[in-house]
């Protein structure tokens, strides 16, 4: 039997190799903040309870974008298909340019959606839960809809690269 290796390896570069190895999908979170789009793409969002309705991704605690995002009063969550790479490099990258060429819609409370992602939702902050170096942001939805249709599939983060899914087993 191969025997694990323990704590010696729990230094921040190798972590992040290690959680690389979990797939996830890339959302991008996004509201107007004084009247321009505001966000950043998250590959930490899950699913996390249906009554009532929440969902949660986790925010480095060394972000500049969040201490303005989250006085906005509603937050779009978009979830990324696979042709949206490019868009979520985006959406990491400078502030400035984050929201260029993208078509956007906005709600009436401000939260931000991308027109071609696979699902939305609008969401206002359920709760923050400080966790070591980042923090647990608990939405709360209201809505929640979807294209419906089966294609494309969604955007894959895995081992720090972007990926599609094959066809179901
Ligand atoms: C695929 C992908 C997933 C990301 N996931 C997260 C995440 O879950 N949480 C986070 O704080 N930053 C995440 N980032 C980084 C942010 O998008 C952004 O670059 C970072 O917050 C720095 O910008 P800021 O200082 O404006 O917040 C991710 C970036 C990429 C490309």
């Amino acid at each position: 039997m191969t025997s694990l290796r323990t704590n010696q390896d729990l230094d921040p570069a190798r972590l992040r190799e290690v959680f690389g190895i979990f797939p996830s999908g890339v959302v991008a979170v996004a509201a107007l903040v004084d009247g321009v789009p505001s966000g950043l793409a998250a590959s930490s969002f899950t699913s996390v309870s249906l009554d009532p309705p929440l969902v949660s991704f986790s925010i480095a605690n060394a972000s500049k974008t969040w201490p303005d995002l989250r006085r906005a009063p509603h937050l779009g969550v978009t979830i990324l298909a696979d042709h949206h790479s490019a868009v979520a490099r985006q959406l990491a990258g400078p502030v400035d340019n984050r929201f260029d060429n993208l078509s956007l819609t906005a709600t009436d409370d401000g939260a931000v959606l991308l027109d071609d992602g696979l699902a939305h939702f609008d969401t206002t902050i359920y709760r923050e839960v400080l966790a070591g170096d980042h923090t647990i942001v608990l939405l709360q939805l209201h809505t929640a809809t979807h294209t419906g249709q089966a294609e494309p599939s969604p955007l894959v983060f895995h081992r720090s690269r972007f990926g599609r899914l094959l066809k179901p087993l």
